[in-house]
């Protein structure tokens, strides 16, 4: 082991040499099942030929160029993205967080253009949008925040799933100028906001001349059942996040606006050196084109239903549980005790799942899975699940 990293992660005594599909190697051959992908990230599964093979011809022609020159597998992408959701002009980063800054910056530029000098922005209780200095001032976790102050200002906080605290905020402050809200909440516990939510958040944005800013990063990309989470509904948001599952695990991150929010970034105002390039994004396109080709949204939605049909069926003669939420392969299974060492008992079972907001079991299973590995994922997870003792 070396001394020489840096301590910021706490990681578990295991790591994998291999993967394919649904399942990984460690280095004495044991296989795990991936309940995980890695944080939403590589939802075709690994080594999933298509993607190997792009990542593998690009590395073989074009690496990078930077954008002092235009890249024909950006326009490529941006022009996929817009198809697939609706929406107008693209910028590429690398991250999750990076996607966010964008926005940020985004929705502040929009605000000065109109002459508010002090915009603000309305996040929500138990949000999650990164770890950089404005993301984690968005975020809604004191945990993620705390030592890091002087934090970023500029940011109304209100409950989550609550449209009437933000009709408030729009009575008593002019200088809001956009929301930015995950359509489910991911590491705050797979909450799932009631429907017409977002449509209602559409309302008020309009109302208000409010940019409605979506953090799909760990909705998007098909992992809801649809491409974007969003699309449950019939809205379009003015500006949408994407990143993890976008290039399948080679960093990729995306700030898509539609509307008044497509032409707020000008020269100048923004940039990355190696956002958006040739192989980033070839493999992105590569990963939405496996996904429309296979109907991976289709099979996204239906090994959903199958998956908490099961774990209810199976778990509903235990306890411990609460609630088992979910919206597509974004599964929260909210237990009444907190339940961090499931992570080791589900590792020694084969399996790879997390556990967030400290007692909810999350699953982010691939999209590729089939319906044998679902049902081998529901027995593992209750048989996990199963190990807690009753609490009284
Ligand atoms: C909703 C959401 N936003 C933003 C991020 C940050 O993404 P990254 O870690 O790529 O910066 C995450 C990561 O978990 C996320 O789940």
């Amino acid at each position: 082991m070396s001394n020489h990293l840096i301590s910021a992660y706490q990681s578990l005594p295991v790591s994998f040499i291999r993967g394919d599909g649904v399942y990984l190697w460690d280095q004495d051959g044991n296989q795990y099942l991936d309940g995980l992908c890695g944080i939403s990230v590589t939802s075709l599964g690994h080594n999933y030929p298509a993607v190997t093979e792009a990542i593998q011809q690009q590395a073989a022609s074009l690496i990078h160029t930077s954008n002092l020159y235009s890249i024909e597998w950006q326009q490529k992408l941006a022009d996929r993205l817009c198809e697939l959701s609706g929406m107008d002009k693209v910028f590429f980063g690398n991250s999750g967080a990076e996607a966010n800054e964008a926005a940020i910056k985004l929705a502040r530029l929009y605000g000065n253009k109109q002459n508010i000098k002090d915009p603000q922005i309305v996040v929500m209780e138990h949000s999650f949008h990164g770890r950089t200095m404005a993301t984690l001032s968005a975020t809604g976790n004191r945990k993620v925040q705390a030592g890091f102050e002087p934090l970023v200002s500029g940011f109304v906080r209100v409950p989550y799933n609550d449209t009437e605290s933000i009709e408030a905020v729009a009575a008593n402050n002019k200088n809001v100028v956009a929301v930015l809200v995950e359509p489910v909440q991911g590491e705050g516990g797979i909450v799932v906001p009631d429907s017409g939510y977002l449509t209602a958040l559409r309302k008020i944005c309009d109302a208000n001349n409010w940019l409605l800013m979506l953090d799909e990063i760990q909705t998007g990309i098909a992992r809801s059942g649809k491409m974007f989470a969003f699309q449950h509904e019939s809205i379009i948001p003015d500006v949408m996040t994407l990143a993890k599952a976008l290039g399948n695990g080679v960093p990729i991150g995306a700030c898509v606006t539609h509307g008044k929010a497509a032409d707020v970034i000008q020269p100048g105002n923004h940039g990355s050196t190696f956002g958006g390039n040739p192989l980033a994004c070839r493999t992105a396109c590569t990963v939405l084109d496996s996904i429309v080709e296979n109907n991976l949204t289709e099979n996204a939605a239906r090994r959903a239903r199958q998956l908490v049909e099961l774990l209810n069926q199976g778990l509903k003669n235990n306890d411990n549980l609460m609630e088992i939420r979910s919206l597509g392969l974004l599964i929260g299974i909210e237990l009444n005790q907190n339940c961090p060492k499931l992570v080791t008992e589900a590792l020694d079972r084969g399996l790879l799942l997390n556990v967030t907001a400290d007692k909810v079991v999350r699953l982010l299973p691939p999209l590729i899975i089939n319906e044998t590995q679902t049902a081998e994922l529901a027995d593992k997870v209750i048989e996990v699940i199963n190990t807690l003792p009753a609490s009284h």
